[in-house]
């Protein structure tokens, strides 16, 4: 007999060798190494050799696969220009999906559906991803796209093209770890999306631009932002207990907080924690890190009162993170997809290598063996929406 599962709340939909998501234990693995690990001892370059190909790179590999982030992260004109004529009119996560979809035009592979052409694309989609989110940021301040330097890291090309300055050695750090932090995380929402559009043997550019529509939600990536604008809402720490008991009392969520499968600490949130006070210790804002203090343990106080466990997930020290380095708010999301561009073209490539198409079901609960009446017979009804 089939069950139906909400959500498909703890629905296991395939294997895969990616990542390990353990929930209970609050543990994030990604191919065999935990990600404490890959935050402190691996750059993203690094992390997304070990999610395309299963391994870190030696020293050959990894200049190799600079190489072609290098060859890879130049955008057509063509696709400068889509962004040119959306960023301003719509959110940076609706003009960063156009323009990845729209990038399938310039791309010699688009319709290419083999193993090593999907190669290809997933190293040329993850450099040219984080290029086109500095161009919509610049395009929304006002100035013109920087092009990449072939000199610089990813993390540091993705800075220097969205402020026009290269990022010092600690600003590159801690933009790099997020990057390793948001690369993969298993089977979520916008990954999902991927891999269902992969299993119907779609392109990877269709698959991806699936893949961004989803991580744009509040429940999902967009979550980041929500936080610094409810950071921002509060202006003294003294204020942010109260904030946290009048939106619980409203019944609203605290955005940062919770998690589908962590039923512990997010792991990537005490790593982000560190870096936060790293970055804010030298000079930067402390009033964000006191603020998170105190909504963290004022939602402890709560949910405990509730019998709930909701802990902090990576969203909640991203955002005072990417604000503090200059990201503008409404591109926190965007960092978000050029991570996790990595894990999407790696699951597509996965699901490709074994394909079943992805097809659940849905249990019916509606209205039984009617008949249609005449169209001017009919009285009109309000439906169920
Ligand atoms: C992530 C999230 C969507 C997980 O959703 P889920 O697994 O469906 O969990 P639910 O929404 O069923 O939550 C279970 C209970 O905890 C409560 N809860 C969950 N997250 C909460 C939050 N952030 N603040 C307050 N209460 C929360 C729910 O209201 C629900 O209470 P109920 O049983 O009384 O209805 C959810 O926790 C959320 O919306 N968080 C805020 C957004 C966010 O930070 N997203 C980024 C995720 S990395």
């Amino acid at each position: 007999m089939s069950t139906t599962n909400k959500g498909l709340e703890g629905v296991v939909m395939g294997q895969t060798m990616i990542s390990q998501v353990a929930g209970d234990a609050g543990q994030l693995i990604y191919g065999g190494y935990h990600i404490e690990d890959l935050a402190g001892n691996a750059t993203f370059e690094e992390v997304c050799h070990l999610l395309w190909y299963g391994e870190l790179p030696d020293e050959a590999d990894l200049d190799a696969l600079r190489t072609r982030f290098v060859q890879g992260m130049s955008v057509d004109d063509r696709i400068l220009d889509v962004i040119r004529s959306t960023a301003k009119s719509s959110h940076p996560m609706a003009a960063l999906r156009t323009a990845v979809s729209a990038l399938s035009a310039t791309d010699p592979d688009a319709e290419d559906k083999s193993h090593d052409a999907n190669d290809r694309k997933a190293v040329r989609l993850t450099a040219q991803t984080i290029t086109l989110t500095a161009a919509i940021a610049r395009i929304r301040g006002g100035g013109d796209p920087i092009a990449p330097r072939a000199d610089l890291s990813l993390a540091a090309n993705l800075l220097y093209m969205m402020r026009g300055e290269v990022p010092d050695d600690l600003a590159e750090r801690i933009i790099d770890a997020a990057l390793t932090l948001h690369a993969e995380h298993g089977m979520n929402a916008s990954t999902f999306s991927a891999r269902v559009a992969a299993s119907t043997l779609a392109d990877m550019h269709s698959a991806v631009t699936a893949a961004i529509g989803t991580l744009k939600g509040p429940l999902h990536g967009g979550a980041n932002e929500q936080v610094m604008h409810m950071l921002l809402k509060i202006d003294r720490p003294e204020e942010a207990a109260q904030y946290v008991r009048d939106a619980l009392g409203r019944g609203e969520k605290i955005m940062g907080f919770g998690h589908r499968v962590y039923r512990t600490l997010d792991p990537r949130a005490p790593i982000l924690k560190t870096l936060a006070e790293e970055l804010l210790g030298r000079g930067g804002e402390t009033r964000w890190l006191e603020t998170s203090s105190v909504i963290q343990t004022t939602m402890r106080e709560e949910m405990d009162r509730r019998g709930k466990k909701i802990y902090p997930n990576v969203d909640f020290f991203s955002a005072s993170v990417y604000y503090t380095l200059g990201v503008p708010i409404d591109l926190f999301t965007n960092v978000f997809a050029c991570a996790r561009m990595a894990g999407w073209t790696a699951h597509v490539i996965e699901q490709m290598k074994d394909n079943r198409l992805i097809r659940p079901k849905a249990e019916y609960v509606g209205p039984k063996d009617r008949t249609v009446t005449p169209i001017a017979q009919r009285v009109s009804g309000a439906g169920h929406g």
